[in-house]
């Protein structure tokens, strides 16, 4: 193994056993240390699932081309950690196509959502498919992403509202798990939406979440965190606390919907039960941001929603950046707010809306949405001993990621040590 100092100089190698696949002739941003990191023409070496060396190609010890099994010349490309997307709905049937078209036409997102539409239609849709059909369609949206260069994925239940069709969806989520090498963390949010038959009396339905659905969830364990959509056309801030404590004393991980069209004090809530995440936050208030920052949550940033549904008012960034309060950013993946599969547009997006620089949208991309899956010490950067989780890009520099659009620069994708191959078999075998 071996460790790499601020200047991207390899000091203190140890040799690893075996090496099983050596880059050369590359460039690397390793996102350590909360910068990119460049190293210019480096190497990297992996060995079994990890990262076993990085650093300076120069400094490659001498046995370790005739050591290793197989050589990849990069020819000068760049490698980056695989991205993580910390925030996905893929899982769903049907389209919302026609709601895109209303909107365009002047109706907002609570407007439709009260009349039966938005996230109820996708219900209605996801409640009736057949778990063989939700499979089919996740899947290929699975395989969309990693070709785009997504090596670690959360994936959000939330369109079932009832408890068959929320197994129905975790059990989807535990099929793709098996079938893809990309790492798949699964959130149970039952709490996404009030179901019609509760219509009337919302505390029933907290209630069937809390004395239920978690008890399920956690006994199958089917889901590593809990998500409640916190807003006035979703749940109360009471409701999401006592979602809060049930999922506290399961000992499963808290995030949350926070923010997005309206300051309910979610995020405030959320950092007092010490989430991973609060998500969305574009009504963030100034003393919510200081619990975040005294509780360490990471701020997810979902730019493809603000854009889809025409927001005006941006997440506070300057505020996270004097608090040193983490940026994720992430695709959002669903059919109504963020119909958007591309990491490399939600850079874009992050970037072009919510001014963040190139380097804090690829760290939010990378090492930042790791950690608001608390997967910070194995995934999100280019370290030995982490994951080979890493993408090999076509590009003249890794600003590029932000700035072409409608391209897919990926020249390769490595999950866990092993070459991303379309057809999965490499990973089956
Ligand atoms: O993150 N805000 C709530 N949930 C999703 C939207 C889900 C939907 O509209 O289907 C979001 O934007
Ligand atoms: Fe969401």
């Amino acid at each position: 193994m071996s460790l790499i100092d601020l200047k991207g100089n390899s000091i203190g190698n140890l040799l690893p056993d075996k090496i099983d696949t050596l880059f050369i002739h590359c460039h690397l941003a390793t996102m350590a240390d909360s910068s990119l990191s460049i190293i210019e023409n480096g190497a990297l070496a992996v060995s079994g699932e990890k990262i076993s060396w990085i650093g300076l190609e120069k400094d490659l010890p001498d046995n370790y081309r005739t050591r290793c099994r197989k050589i990849i010349d990069s020819h000068s490309r760049w490698i980056l950690p695989g991205f993580v997307d910390c925030h996905t709905h893929l899982v769903f049937a049907g389209s919302r196509s026609h709601e895109f078209e209303m909107r365009l036409k002047g109706a907002t997102y609570e407007e439709i959502s009260k009349k039966g539409g938005g996230i109820f239609s996708t219900v209605k849709a996801t409640r009736t498919a057949s778990r063989e059909d939700l499979l089919a369609i996740a899947s290929k949206r699975v395989k969309t992403l990693i070709s785009k260069g997504i090596t670690t994925l959360e994936i959000k239940s939330g369109y079932g509202l009832d408890l068959k069709t929320e197994l129905k969806m975790l059990d989807v989520i535990g099929e793709l798990q098996k079938l893809f090498p990309v790492h798949i963390e699964p959130t149970f949010l039952g709490a996404h939406a009030l179901p019609p038959e509760f219509k009337d009396n919302s505390d029933d339905y907290i209630d069937l979440i809390t004395k239920t659905m978690l008890p399920k969830v956690k006994a199958q364990g089917i889901a590593t965190a809990v998500d409640v959509f916190c807003e006035h056309i979703a749940f109360s801030l009471e409701q999401t606390k006592r979602v809060f404590e049930a999922t506290k004393n399961l000992g499963l991980r808290i995030k949350l919907h926070a923010e997005q069209l309206s300051d309910s004090n979610g995020a405030a809530l959320a950092s007092e039960f010490n989430a991973l995440s609060c998500d969305h936050l574009e009504y963030l208030s100034l003393s919510s941001a200081e619990k975040m920052a005294r509780h360490k949550v990471t701020a997810v940033l979902l730019p493809g929603a603000f854009y889809y549904l025409k927001e005006k008012q941006r997440p506070p960034v300057q505020t996270f950046r004097d608090l040193k309060i983490p940026m994720a950013v992430s695709t959002d993946l669903n059919p109504g707010s963020s119909p958007v599969h591309s990491m490399c547009l939600i850079l874009n997006m992050a970037c072009t809306l919510f001014g963040l620089t190139c380097e804090e949208a690829l760290l939010g991309a990378t090492i930042n949405g790791a950690k608001a899956l608390g997967l910070e010490h194995v995934k999100g950067s280019l370290e030995p001993g982490k994951d080979a989780d890493l993408v090999i890009w076509d590009i003249e520099a890794p600003s590029d990621l932000a700035y072409l659009s409608g391209q897919s620069p990926v020249d390769r994708v490595m999950i866990k040590g092993r070459i991303y191959e379309d057809n999965c078999q490499e990973h089956r075998g």
